[in-house]
């Protein structure tokens, strides 16, 4: 068993993280202030304080360390370009070289985002990014801190929905709840992508951990379609009308940050390595309607203050 510390843990992915990892570790989350009634201990932090990344690593004093911390809305990061350089490049690369001092494991989680989009083939471990806005870039540039402070760090370039403390974070909830309502939206036709549930990108992290990999990895789903595609396999599954979803170009629908159009990753290498299949999509979209109807999303929204 290790102790593993967590930071963004009121994050979509840090709290399925933090749960998937205490059915097998000891875990502590990082989190400064949303958490309430957490089934693990959290210590309190704000990454951005003076030696914060210092004080969590010496109170925690972790085998592992997880980092699920970032500002990953696309759009915020237009908007606060130097909030998002501190957040995903110069904390991710604190938190590497910490770790390496402490002999901690580090896991720095990155996005399928670094890449333009303009390859038709899926993308691999090999090809050279080229990140389209303010947000791919400052992550392109984590992943650079963090390889430069820390050779062993694993980086993990990640696509994924799942139930989130908002109710409001991923796509999957995005078409639940609007198709729910009975509204009309948008799904992009021409934004290709891999999504994986949150649980599986939880369960392929640790299975990294425990098998002591290292470097770059693509951990994606193992299905590239568009976000309308989704959101039609969404409303299938959950008995909703897919008529209410609109086929659009993402072109002209007023988002801020420019969108890449092919995020098809490959996740050969991955499944080389841990020796293992990636979950279908069709395995991830069943657990999600499962956990839909065993109130997963009440639970979790359950621990916000
Ligand atoms: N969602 C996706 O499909 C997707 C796709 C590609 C890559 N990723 C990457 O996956 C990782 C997790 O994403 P997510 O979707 O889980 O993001 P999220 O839901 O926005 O969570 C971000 C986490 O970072 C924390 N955080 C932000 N500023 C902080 C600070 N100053 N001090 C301490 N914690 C701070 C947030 O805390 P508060 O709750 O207090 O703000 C939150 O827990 C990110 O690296 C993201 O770039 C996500």
């Amino acid at each position: 068993m290790a102790r593993i510390l967590i930071t963004g843990t009121s994050g979509l992915l840090g709290i399925s993280l933090a749960l998937e990892v205490m059915r097998a570790h000891e875990v502590i989350g990082v989190d400064r202030g949303k958490l309430k009634s957490v089934p693990f201990p959290v210590i309190k932090a704000d990454l951005l304080h003076r030696n914060a990344v210092d004080s969590i690593l010496d109170q925690a004093r972790p085998d592992w360390l997880i980092n699920c911390a970032a500002l990953a809305n696309l759009d915020a990061c237009e908007e606060n370009p130097n909030l998002a350089r501190i957040l995903n490049v110069e904390i991710p690369g604190e938190l590497a070289h910490a770790c390496v001092k402490k002999g901690v494991q580090f896991v720095h989680i990155s996005t399928d985002a670094v890449f333009d989009g303009d390859k038709t083939d899926p993308y691999t471990e090999e090809d050279q990014p080229n990140p389209l806005g303010v947000y791919a870039k400052t992550k392109l540039g984590g992943e650079r801190a963090v390889r430069a402070a820390n050779a062993k760090a694993i980086l993990a370039r990640v696509n994924f929905f799942g139930w989130s403390l908002s109710g409001k974070r991923s796509l999957g909830e995005f078409f639940v709840k609007a198709l729910s309502e009975g509204k009309t939206v948008n799904g992009f036709t021409d934004v290709i992508f891999c999504p994986a549930l949150v649980n599986h990108t939880a369960r392929l992290l640790v299975a990294m951990l425990e098998k002591s990999l290292c470097g770059l990895y693509h951990v994606v789903g193992g299905q590239a379609m568009s976000k309308y595609q989704f959101g039609v396999e969404v409303a299938r599954k959950f008995g909703l009308r897919e008529s209410l979803i609109s086929p659009k170009s993402v072109e002209g629908s007023g988002l801020t940050a420019r969108r890449s159009h092919n995020l098809w990753l490959s996740t050969h290498k991955l499944s080389t390595d841990l020796d293992l299949d990636i979950p279908l999509f069709s395995t991830g979209l069943d657990e999600f309607y499962t956990q839909y109807q065993q109130g997963y999303p009440q639970k979790i929204r359950g621990y916000q203050q």
